[in-house]
């Protein structure tokens, strides 16, 4: 390839040369995006603590908070992360806009599925649902009475945050309609990145693809169970609060 084909012809202004060419930019969404995805299925396998009970959740999350300077370390690297993953993805596709006179006539099959026309929206819908997901459980923002839950051995009572909150069909039904958008984000997502690194080769690609496609459906079951067994009466708190609409 040659360079032209694989610099913008605006530089970045950024003195890092990495940042300056349209390969090094989709390396940096591809590897921000394996270590977004990295903590989502951790971030899954702790919240699937909940079907092991109370104390099996409040342990995870009193594990968490006791990691201290830790979390922040981890905490400012997703921001980062999130921050790269989404200003480089711009910078991509206003390249490809202006791009687009010489664009191939034939498309790869990955870049024309359902999923792939809407990695925008559903990027920028995934990144509205963490907002509004860390203003109810990290901040505490809509119930104040969250702050002051705890269990029997004096740990924050985040199994009952959780269920209380989802026992409005409300806030479930968002909950699982972004978790949704988060699967469609990965389902393309997953297999392109491979394809960025260029770990897939013509015939490795469809099972990039089916693989992505099933890490993400997966990460979509295991987030909609949550909500979903707390609607369906089989995750409980006690003592079971009134459904409220507006304010869990
Ligand atoms: C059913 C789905 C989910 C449940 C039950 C859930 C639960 C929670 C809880 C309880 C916390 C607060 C932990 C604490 O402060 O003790 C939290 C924080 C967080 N969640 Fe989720 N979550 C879900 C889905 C998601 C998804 C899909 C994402 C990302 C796409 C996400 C991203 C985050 C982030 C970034 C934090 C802040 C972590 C921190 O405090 O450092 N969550 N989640």
């Amino acid at each position: 390839m040659s360079s032209e084909a694989t610099s913008s012809k605006k530089p970045c202004g950024c003195c890092w040369p990495i940042f300056s060419s349209s390969i090094g930019r989709k390396w940096v969404v591809a590897l921000t995006g394996i270590i977004l995805v990295l903590f989502v299925i951790g971030h899954l396998l702790g919240n699937l603590s909940i079907f092991a009970g109370p104390d099996a959740m409040n342990a995870y999350a009193a594990f968490l908070k006791s990691a201290g300077e830790l979390l922040w370390v981890v905490r400012i690297g997703l921001i980062i992360c999130v921050v790269l993953h989404i200003w480089f993805t711009i910078t991509l596709w206003r390249e490809n806009l202006a791009a687009r006179p010489q664009k191939y006539a034939v498309k790869d099959h990955l870049s024309t599925t359902v999923y792939a026309r809407l990695m925008r929206i559903s990027g920028l819908t995934v990144l509205a649902f963490v907002i509004y997901h860390l203003a109810q459980f990290t901040w505490e923002a809509f119930n104040p009475d969250y702050k002051g839950w705890v269990d029997a051995q004096g740990r924050h009572d985040v199994y009952r945050m959780v269920v209380t909150a989802f026992q409005c069909p409300f806030v479930s039904g968002f909950y699982i309609l972004a978790v949704g958008l988060l699967g469609m984000h990965l389902s393309h997502g997953i297999a392109s990145l491979f394809q960025t690194l260029g770990i897939t080769s013509k015939k490795m690609r469809p099972l990039f693809e089916q693989g992505g496609l099933v890490v993400a459906w997966l990460i979509f079951l295991g987030f909609a169970s949550i909500p979903a067994s707390v609607l369906l009466g089989l995750v409980k708190t006690t003592p079971v609060l009134p459904a409220c609409p507006l304010c869990h």
